[in-house]
């Protein structure tokens, strides 16, 4: 194992090498995997004064641990697809694995993990039963392959809390679905009482708008631009009104008022200096969106970008409703469910912020 301070590495180390981090004093501050080539060199796994290698039996423990507590957690019941590790939430930074019924997909973010890729497979067969393992690659669609077994080219159905959903798990954006939103769906289905109104907005496949129908809502009508994406929706979802096109646009033309909105848009600051612009486009959206309220309304709203935190986030809305001359109150904050634990050394991991708002009076 290789060693440094913080900002020196010692050695010469090589893309995926495993080094173990010192302060300014010599002191221990943990092991991580080394990458030269991305802004954070060093995502580490381990703290403190230890020189524990990671090795196989590392992996092996790790992997078993993530698996373990999913699988009797009271949270995380009546679905088949679930995120089996989450990165640095469970101590494997770079690796990303996602349960899809009798599927799995992998995202893998780091050198160090595409080296350790084989042997994670290996690991997982066994512990999953998994029919097939479809490892997603994170820039080039070159490194897409089944990792073991086999995936099919075609959609697969998954079965979240008494909804079903057909998911595209090799070319599906994420790993072929917002998994992080299953607890903000089920929230969703429960305030579609069967005289509601529901709008989804940026509703990728249809995650909300099913989960309005099966709430019992009057009238759902989804908005998302992506062509794949809708015809999973329409598949998804037949009986809700499905618009191909801009969000911004669709706001702006269509006139109707809704009951219950979810407005999910993607990330709008992928950067740090994005960060400004992405403000006023989540400002300008709820602008738009308070619009198109009913008054007593219930939105959900959320920021899936790393960089604008849920202050800030909350800030922006409030400054939209003071500018539109609505009024709101905060029901409560939403993020991602426990399958996407948290650790406490990378606050940085909590990148999805949600409002749940009651429209008092609209614009
Ligand atoms: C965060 S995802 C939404 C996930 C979804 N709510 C769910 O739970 O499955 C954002 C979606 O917005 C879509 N999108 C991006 N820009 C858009 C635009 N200008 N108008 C409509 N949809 C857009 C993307 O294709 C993507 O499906």
């Amino acid at each position: 194992m290789l060693s440094g301070s913080v900002d020196h590495v010692e050695g010469d180390p090589e893309s995926g090498d495993v080094v173990r981090v010192e302060g300014a004093h010599g002191e221990r501050l943990g092991v991580g995997d080394y990458d030269p080539d991305s802004q954070i060199r060093v995502r580490m796994h381990g703290f403190g004064p230890t020189d524990a290698d990671p090795d196989e039996d590392w992996l092996l423990a790790r992997i078993e641990a993530a698996l373990a507590w999913r699988a009797t957690h009271p949270a995380l019941r009546d679905t088949d697809a679930i995120r089996l590790i989450h990165a640095e939430g469970d101590g494997l930074p770079g690796l990303s694995v996602d349960r899809y019924a009798d599927w799995l997909v992998l995202k893998l973010t780091t050198p160090a993990m595409w080296r350790r890729a084989q042997r994670i497979g290996e690991i997982l067969q066994p512990l999953t039963g998994a029919q097939g393992a479809w490892l997603r690659g994170d820039t080039s669609v070159q490194t897409e392959r089944a990792l073991f077994g086999s995936v099919a080219d075609e959609p697969v159905q998954i079965h979240e809390r008494g909804r079903a959903y057909w998911v595209d798990l090799r070319h599906g954006q994420k790993t072929g679905f917002y998994l992080d939103q299953r607890d903000a769906r089920d929230l969703f289905r429960r305030l579609a009482a069967p005289d509601v109104r529901a709008l989804d907005l940026f509703s990728f496949t249809g995650g909300f708008a099913l989960a309005a129908q099966q709430g019992g809502a009057r009238e759902v009508v989804a908005v998302e631009s992506s062509l794949p994406a809708h015809k999973l929706l329409c598949r998804n979802a037949p009986g809700v009104e499905a618009v191909l096109g801009d969000v911004p646009e669709f706001l702006r033309k269509d006139e109707r008022r809704f009951d219950l909105i979810a407005l999910d848009p993607p990330p709008f600051a992928r950067r740090k200096r994005d960060v400004s612009a992405a403000c006023r486009a989540y400002k300008d959206l709820h602008l738009w969106a308070l619009r198109r309220a009913q008054p007593g309304a219930h939105l959900l709203s959320f920021s899936c970008s790393h960089h604008v935190g849920a202050e800030l986030f909350a800030k922006v809305v409030l400054s939209a409703a003071l500018d539109a001359g609505a009024e709101l109150q905060v029901l409560g904050t939403l993020g991602a469910p426990p399958d996407h634990p948290l650790a406490l050394t990378h606050p940085q991991g909590a990148y999805l912020n949600g409002l749940l708002l009651r429209v008092v009076e609209p614009a």
